[in-house]
């Protein structure tokens, strides 16, 4: 085997930049990095450490669902929430609702054009700065592998990890420009656990997609003060997954699945994202935390 400097291309082909630098996997750390950026206060402020007053967040897919009340969370926190989706009338009710701090943006995930002008809006709100972005638009296509469509996979794959990647991409300048920030990405337990019976190949595959992301971006952007995690969801009602409420089978399939015995309430998901989003979370990095009812435990 070749020693690591002498590797020509990293795995995957990619040959502009050396695959292993020379120094070590990462590079040897600054004074600078090596101070707690948060010393130790002698009085613990628990409540404190939660507190987005005055920080930019985007949430994306905020128009219905877990997304809408994961804006009304960040804001309720204090942060100005930049609110996206294609459904600009929802988000208009939500703007309406959350009075100010709250800037709705039209924006379909899967265009270029959008996620720039999304990310660009909340950069001008916070004078160039962005501190959050929640990666949670989301959509699933229900059905066995052998006849689903390559194009709902493609789709599926395009909404819930692509453009995952392009915004993570898109925020990274300007949460570097303001000091830092904190991403988190929307995953789910699908991402983690097989979904079958509810048979959804290309949502299994981009989810799991978005919690090696999140290790990998975790891993290249923490020494930038850019943290990278995610939260994986297990069953929360939502239009995603409203054809299983009311059907008997399903609701008996949750609750005979999950530890708890019942699917989530939305607020339950509150406490995972504002941990993440804020300052609770400094040194945690790359991870996916799982807010599931115990269905994935055993
Ligand atoms: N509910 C659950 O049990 C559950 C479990 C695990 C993970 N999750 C994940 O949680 C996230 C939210 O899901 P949810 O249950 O709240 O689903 P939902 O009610 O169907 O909401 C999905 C949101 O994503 C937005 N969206 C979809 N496609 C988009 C696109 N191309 N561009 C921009 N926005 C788009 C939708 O807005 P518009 O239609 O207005 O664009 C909507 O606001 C998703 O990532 C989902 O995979 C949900």
């Amino acid at each position: 085997m070749e020693p690591p400097d002498q590797q020509a291309a990293p795995e995957g082909g990619g040959r502009r930049d050396r695959a292993v630098p020379r120094s070590a996997q990462f590079p040897p750390p600054t004074e600078d990095l090596m101070d707690d950026p948060t010393p130790d206060s002698p009085t613990p402020d628990p409540t404190g450490l939660f507190d987005l007053a005055g920080r930019v967040a985007v949430v994306t897919g905020a128009s219905v669902g877990l997304g809408n009340r994961m804006a009304r969370v960040l804001h309720a926190a204090g942060a100005t929430v930049v609110v996206g989706a294609r459904r600009m009338d929802r988000l208009e009710v939500l703007a309406d609702e959350l009075g100010d701090r709250c800037i709705p943006v039209a924006c379909d995930v899967t265009s270029g054009d959008d996620c720039e002008a999304l990310v660009e809006t909340a950069a001008r709100a916070g004078d160039g700065h962005l501190d959050v972005l929640v990666n949670n638009a989301g959509i699933s296509v229900i059905g066995p592998a052998e006849t689903e469509t390559y194009e709902d996979f493609t789709r599926v794959v395009d909404v819930n990890l692509n453009a995952v990647f392009r915004l993570c991409q898109l925020a990274y300048g300007p949460m570097v420009a303001g000091g830092g920030g904190s991403i988190v990405n929307v995953s789910s337990i699908l991402g983690l656990v097989a979904g079958t019976p509810v048979k959804q190949a290309g949502y299994c595959a981009a989810k799991a997609g978005v919690v090696n992301l999140t290790r990998e971006l975790g891993a290249q952007w923490a020494r930038r003060g850019v943290r990278v995690n995610s939260i994986a969801p297990g069953w929360f009602p939502s239009e995603m997954t409203e054809v299983m409420w009311g059907d008997e089978s399903s609701e008996r399939f949750v609750a005979t699945n999950t530890a708890v015995g019942r699917a989530g309430a939305t607020h339950e998901l509150d406490g995972a994202l504002l941990f993440l989003a804020s300052d609770a979370s400094t040194y945690v990095i790359g991870q996916t935390l799982v807010v599931d009812g115990g269905w994935t435990i055993r």
